[in-house]
């Protein structure tokens, strides 16, 4: 049976993995996909955050599992996936959403900056993908891959460019491996999400954000600015995961409308006000 967008098809419920799931993105796509009636496995290194997201996950009608995971260990990241498969089977779902960045000119950033972004937004993906798929190919498995993206790759954002190349890798990435899965039944999907109110853009360190928006102000760029909401974000997710079983979603971009703000100096402080009111 063929289900509609946005729905589960009705057949077995189906078992997704989120990286990254003990807060915002993550947190509100695995009770997106609970939602639909379906097993989440959410992993991340705070494992007392992630017991607040299998519960809300479970309220809204989901199987939970939760096991910690750092994306960057790979002995954890095969760690999670044989406790899941042993309790609950493979996953036909991987979300990777597990990511970070920091604020900074490159000249002024640290190895282990660089380091942990690379390690977290590119070889988290790659080690969580490679181990997914697994199972999915060898049982013959209709997957979906979805990897979180940014829309800092549409314009480089100057004082985030370690953070932009790599969600460009990830983009090249995803869409070379739509070609590579081509006729397995695993689709892929890149979810390029706009300004997202989270805990990401809301605990960077005030003299870094100066930096950031000072530079801003310095090359002249200027961008209408606001927010989503987490779980309109989560949507797009599912938007990605339910469409009906014969096509597939490879890019969807999601950003917020726009409240017109006709003065430039109130814009970033509302947008930071915005997010940690909303957090
Ligand atoms: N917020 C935005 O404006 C925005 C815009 C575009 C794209 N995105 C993308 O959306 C995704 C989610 O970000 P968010 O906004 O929800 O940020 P967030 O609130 O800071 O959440 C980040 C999540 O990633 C997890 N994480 C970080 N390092 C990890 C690691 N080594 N292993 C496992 N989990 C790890 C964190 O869990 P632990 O700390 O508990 O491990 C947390 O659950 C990221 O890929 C981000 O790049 C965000």
């Amino acid at each position: 049976m063929v289900g509609a967008w946005g729905e589960s098809d009705g057949e077995a419920a189906r078992t997704a993995v989120v990286t990254g799931a003990s807060a915002g993105v993550g947190r509100a796509v695995a009770v997106a996909l609970g939602s639909l009636g379906w097993t989440v496995a959410v992993g991340a290194r705070r494992t007392d955050r992630l017991a607040e997201t299998v519960a809300e996950l479970e309220a809204a009608g989901g199987t939970g599992f939760a096991h910690r995971l750092d994306v960057c260990d790979p002995d954890q990241v095969e760690a999670f996936f044989d406790a899941l498969e042993e309790t609950h089977g493979p996953a036909a779902v991987l979300v990777n959403n597990a990511g970070l960045g920091w604020l900074g000119a490159i000249a002024e950033t640290t190895p282990a900056r660089l380091r942990s972004t690379v390690e977290t937004n590119l070889l988290g993906a790659l080690y969580c993908t490679r181990r997914a798929l697994r199972p999915m190919l060898a049982g013959g498995i209709a997957g979906d891959v979805v990897f979180i993206s940014s829309d800092s790759v549409l314009q480089p954002y100057p004082h985030m460019l370690t953070y932009g190349a790599t969600k460009a890798a990830v983009e090249y990435l995803a869409a070379g491996l739509d070609v590579e899965l081509g006729g397995t039944g695993v689709r892929v999907t890149t979810v390029r999400l706009g300004p997202t109110v989270s805990e990401f853009n809301t605990s960077w360190p005030e003299e870094d954000l100066i930096g950031f928006m000072h530079a801003w102000e310095r090359l002249g760029i200027r961008q209408d600015f606001n927010y989503l909401p987490t779980d309109l974000a989560a949507r797009a997710v599912v938007t990605a995961v339910t469409a009906p079983r014969g096509t597939k979603v490879s890019l969807l971009t999601v950003r917020p409308e726009v409240t017109r703000n006709d003065d430039p100096r109130t814009v970033w402080d509302k947008a930071r006000r915005q997010g940690r009111d909303e957090r």
